[in-house]
């Protein structure tokens, strides 16, 4: 019979049929007269068996993990609980070469990924990619992102592919990576609040999902070069709406993913046993800035100070990156931290009326990661935004275009920014965004 030619995920429509599969050498494993491979073709795993009848048997011994093979052969369906992906296995009858693979220690990496230094696990993603944390993380990443589309779309939100390359900064000139544009200044965008902004009068409410880029020096487990920014601006509404669309924009996302079982198996699959990722309660937990400082001194949290020794948080620090992740995983569940005081937050962020030393600024908080999204409602007065630029040293000028929008036409509005790596590193148990990373960027590090 003529084998029809599938991918894995089709193999279980294909029981008791002759097929064709393309793929590469996941597992081997010799027993008696049998040889069992794993094989994976990116759309799953499949365990081929080759017995003692066929005619290149012989050949199969030579088999190493990582070649690429062609095999043909029959789907068997197997008895409950036999040990096999998905209770089928694949009875070949023949099965050619395409590209061998060394074997040995090269082809091997993927599987001992464990024990392997950090550097060479790093300068060998390429292959680490091929092993099942790795590949499981991705897929989950592209279902995040297809279900983010899909929440966006459902809330009438329209997508917009902003620049990269850009001549202003959004959030402080310390991490900006600039370089030569034609003779001219310009840097790797930090950062789509402003163009997206622009947007509004002319596409209405909209969202992006663009690199963003931060000359980060310090090296933390959340903290990228480069990142896979999530943004959203929405106009003629309120702060507390902004919250409230942030939380559904979030659970419609997270809902979207957990509703696929092939999606919700494959995050599963990332926790250690017994344990599962738990979705958000609505509503998330609010919780003013001025509540988080009473909570870290209550609770003993402490800030670095100046001269090494630790004391306690005061109105207008920034609660550093340990302080509050301390207090999350203590909470234990989301929290909307909101009013943070305009001395540590940038520029653009509109001022509470009648507080006008605090913002309508909110961050959200997740246990094991800390933030994840950060935004804001932003200035709408012209006098008030260029009172701003010259609090922060910022020359107007090349901001000419964003000013701009204060004059034809202002209105009330904001947005925020989701770090993808970071909502992966919640959803997926991760011990730090880099590994939900397809090749990530951080400092030191910029190959594969
Ligand atoms: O809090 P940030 O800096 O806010 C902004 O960039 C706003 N302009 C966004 C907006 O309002 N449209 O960054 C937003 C989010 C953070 O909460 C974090 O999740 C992520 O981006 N992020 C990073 N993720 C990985 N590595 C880094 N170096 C990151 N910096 C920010
Ligand atoms: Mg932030």
């Amino acid at each position: 019979t003529p084998a029809t030619k599938i991918k894995i995920k089709q193999a279980v429509e294909k029981r008791g049929e002759r097929v064709r599969i393309f793929g590469w050498v996941h597992r081997l494993r010799q027993q008696g007269a049998m040889i069992f491979i794993v094989l994976r073709d990116g759309t799953g795993f499949l365990q081929c068996v080759l017995t003692g009848k066929l005619p290149q048997t012989f050949d199969a011994l030579t088999l190493t993990l990582e070649s690429s093979i062609q095999i043909t052969g029959t789907i068997n369906e197997l008895p409950e609980g036999k040990t096999a992906v998905d209770n089928h296995e694949l009875s070949a009858d023949w099965f050619s070469v395409v590209g061998k693979a060394p074997g040995g220690d090269e082809a091997f990496l993927n599987k001992v990924s464990e024990d392997r230094a950090p550097d060479l696990l790093a300068d060998a993603r390429h292959l680490v990619i091929r092993g099942e944390t790795v590949s499981s993380t991705l897929k989950v990443r592209a279902a995040l992102l297809q279900s983010f589309r899909a929440a966006y779309a459902s809330l009438g939100l329209l997508e917009v592919t902003p620049p990269c390359m850009v001549q202003t900064q959004v959030e402080g000139g310390s991490t900006l990576f600039a370089f030569d544009y034609y003779g001219e200044q310009a840097y790797l965008t930090q950062s789509s609040q402003l163009y997206l902004e622009t947007c509004l009068p002319s596409l209405g409410d909209v969202f992006c999902v663009a690199e963003s880029f931060r000359a980060e020096k310090s090296h933390t487990r959340r903290h990228l070069s480069e990142y896979t920014h999530v943004e959203a601006e929405l106009a003629f509404l309120t702060f507390e709406e902004l919250l409230e669309h942030i939380e559904e924009v979030i659970c419609r996302t997270i809902d979207g993913v957990l509703a696929d079982p092939k999606t919700k198996a494959l995050i599963d699959s990332l926790w250690p046993e017994g344990e599962s990722f738990t979705p958000p309660s609505r509503p998330f937990m609010r919780m003013d800035y001025r509540d988080a400082i009473k909570y870290c001194n209550e609770h003993n949290i402490t800030r670095p100070g100046p001269d090494g020794t630790d004391g306690p948080h005061v109105v207008g620090d920034d609660i550093a990156e340990a302080a509050e992740r301390k207090m999350t995983d203590q909470i234990g569940k989301p929290i909307f931290l909101i009013n943070f005081p305009k001395e540590i937050k940038s520029f653009y962020m509109a001022r509470i009326p009648g507080d006008e030393g605090f913002t309508e600024s909110v961050d959200l908080l997740m246990p094991n990661v800390g933030e994840i999204v950060g935004g804001s409602m932003r200035m709408s007065g012209l006098d008030e935004l260029m009172e701003a630029y010259k609090h922060e040293g910022i020359d107007p000028t090349p901001y000419y275009w964003y000013t701009d929008q204060r004059k034809y036409g202002t209105t009330p509005h904001g947005g925020y920014g989701l770090g993808l790596e970071r909502l992966l590193a919640w959803l997926l148990n991760r011990f730090t965004v880099r590994e939900t990373q397809l090749y990530p960027r951080y400092t030191g590090r910029c190959k594969p």
